[in-house]
């Protein structure tokens, strides 16, 4: 079974951003794409690592 993030996980460690301030940024600005993401938060900019996290709180929430 996958691991399911907590709201208060770090998913971009670059950015020490977690899993609620993300979401609450997407909804906020109305972001639903990567490029966006990154420009708008820089999360998924340094490393990339956080790719797949990101991706899938933008599709699933
Ligand atoms: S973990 Fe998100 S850019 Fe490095």
């Amino acid at each position: 079974m996958a691991y399911e993030f907590k709201d208060d996980d770090v998913i971009c460690s670059c950015t020490g951003i977690t899993k609620q301030k993300l979401l609450s940024v997407i909804k906020a600005e109305g972001i639903d794409t990567l490029e966006q993401v990154r420009e708008k938060t820089r999360v998924n900019v340094a490393c990339g690592m956080c790719v797949y996290i990101v991706e899938k709180l933008l599709t699933e929430g």
